[in-house]
């Protein structure tokens, strides 16, 4: 559920701000928008950090190769590290910019001194996250494209809202009946199954 929370808030914040560096008129409205937007995904990453310290992620399917693994990782550890940066780096250019930040009715505390040369910095580092979030949510996609529609182990299912069966340690999905392809089990024990990997539960990524 949280999954899909913060993946609407991130494509949702990620085409005000595109729409915000090119916007006139509605700029203040826009920025406003954006910096609500920008503090909800700190403030659902900082649960979700808690909640995965917390909680032991399921296993990948088995269908997930020993260098896919550790792409997977990878791949989360940046998007975690980049959706808590990049709030702070708005944060803190507009601190650095002079601009007092409202986000709705609260003002934020300055994070770092008015200094012109830091804001230019920071607003250069602000889109090329941005940008370096836009390749990684597709490669993650992708990802689980690939996985659901050629190797039908139920990759997209796992992260369904509340699906039954769906998270459970060791469990390859709930991939629905009417598929016709190799189930997850059988991809298993197939030439896919990686044996440093089958059901084992994924490392901490965060
Ligand atoms: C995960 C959260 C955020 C994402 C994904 C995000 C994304 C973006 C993107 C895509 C742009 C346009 C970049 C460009 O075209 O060069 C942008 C611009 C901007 N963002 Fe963010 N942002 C986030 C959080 C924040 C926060 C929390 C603030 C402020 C408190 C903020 C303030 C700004 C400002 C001031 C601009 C520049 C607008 C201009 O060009 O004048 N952002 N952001």
């Amino acid at each position: 559920m949280m999954h899909w929370l913060v993946a609407a808030l991130v494509f949702t914040t990620l085409i005000v701000g595109f729409a915000l560096a090119n916007a006139l008129a509605a700029y203040p409205t826009l920025l406003m928008l954006h910096k609500i937007l920008g503090a909800l995904i700190f403030v659902a990453m900082i649960a979700r950090v808690v909640n995965r310290l917390r909680r032991q992620e399921p296993a990948l399917p088995a269908t997930v190769g020993r260098w896919e693994r550790r792409a997977v990782i990878a791949s989360e550890v940046s998007l975690y590290a980049a959706l808590l940066a990049q709030p702070l780096i708005g944060w803190a250019m507009l601190t650095a910019a002079g601009v007092p930040v409202m986000v709705g009715p609260v003002r934020l505390p300055s994070l770092i001194p008015v200094d012109a040369g830091l804001y230019a910095l920071l607003r250069n580092e602000h889109s090329v996250l941005a940008y370096a979030l836009v390749i990684l949510i597709a490669g993650h996609v992708a990802a689980v494209l690939l996985h659901t529609l050629t190797l039908r182990d139920g990759m997209l299912a796992r992260m369904a809202i509340a699906l039954p069966g769906a998270g459970q340690p060791g469990s390859t999905g709930t991939a629905p009946a009417t598929m016709n392809g190799p189930s997850g089990d059988q991809l298993c024990s197939s030439s896919a199954r990686d044996d440093d990997n089958a059901s084992t539960p994924r490392g901490s990524a965060t």
